[in-house]
């Protein structure tokens, strides 16, 4: 990898003009292909990776061989035999899946994960309010692995950096792709993973990523991904928001509701504010409840 060049054209700017004028167009709710140009960078080498993965808090990594059945139960997915990092280094021959996070806990990466934010901060916060929280995540998968139908609760950006990806998104706040009830669970301790239907595939957007494209997601877009034919390396940069706390927490007031026989309504998306449910949930949880 040739270091100078990759430092050289990251200080260019990761996410040129028309990327950064058509993430202000997409955000917060609508999911977007933007480009990005680094195509390379000594932190994200499978060898650095590798050497991330080993550094990290046990709990802060998490793999598993990749051709594991899609309905297998979280507590039957065997151990794949080997370590993080061999894991990392020999994802092109060990049918493997990998995920590191909260990388910004090492400081060569959160230098990383912030100097990428600081290009399109002013335009989030011009939006969404201060940005919150920041926290980086790098996938690397093995080639056809499969990332099964969730939600996240960060606004995200996912940059493709080798092999390709296709991202399959759904509306966020739809309830016919992930049902109030659902959310609410979700944000009173419940699993991410959301139930799916066989006909929602025709109606969901299908992204293709390649390195050198990137994709925004929006907070709670339902969405899963498939891994092309070669092994995949992704970073993802997340932060939260005001906005982003408040459907949180009013989703998770509303669950408070419906389990005392109130049937809620679903908080507003974006530019609707949920400020009262959030408030009322922060209170409570203040009372312990
Ligand atoms: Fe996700």
């Amino acid at each position: 990898m040739n270091q100078i060049s990759s430092q050289h054209s990251f200080r260019q700017h990761v996410f040129g003009d028309e990327s950064r004028r058509q993430f202000d167009a997409c955000y917060p709710e609508q999911a977007a292909v933007l480009d990005h140009n680094m195509m390379s960078h000594e932190l994200l080498t499978l060898d650095a990776l590798a050497e991330l993965g080993t550094a990290l808090p046990e709990e802060s990594v998490e793999y598993n061989p990749g051709d594991l059945p899609v309905g297998i139960k979280p507590e039957d997915v065997p151990d794949n035999g080997m370590s993080i990092g061999d894991t990392i280094r020999m994802i092109d021959s060990a049918a493997s899946w990998a995920v590191l996070k909260n990388i910004e806990q090492m400081p060569e990466y959160e230098r990383l994960l912030h100097s990428l934010l600081a290009e399109i901060r002013p335009i989030l916060e011009a939006k969404t309010g201060q940005m919150l929280k920041p926290q980086g995540f790098v996938f690397v998968s093995s080639p056809n692995a499969v990332t099964p139908y969730h939600f996240d609760p960060e606004h995200n950006i996912l940059l493709q950096l080798r092999g390709e990806k296709w991202m399959t998104t759904f509306p966020a706040g739809n309830a016919r792709y992930a049902a109030d009830e659902i959310h609410e669970g979700y944000h009173l301790g419940g699993h991410r993973n959301l139930v799916w239907q066989d006909d929602f595939e025709a109606e969901g957007t299908r992204h293709h990523l390649t390195p050198g494209k990137a994709i925004f997601v929006p907070v709670m877009a339902p969405h899963f991904v498939k891994v092309g034919p070669e092994p995949s390396i992704s970073l993802s940069i997340t932060w939260r928001s005001d906005w982003s706390f408040e459907e949180a927490d009013a989703r998770a007031f509303n669950g408070w509701l419906r389990k005392r026989g109130v049937t809620p309504k679903a908080p507003g998306r974006f530019p609707a504010r949920n400020k009262a449910k959030a408030l009322g949930w922060r209170v409570l949880r203040k009372l312990g409840g």
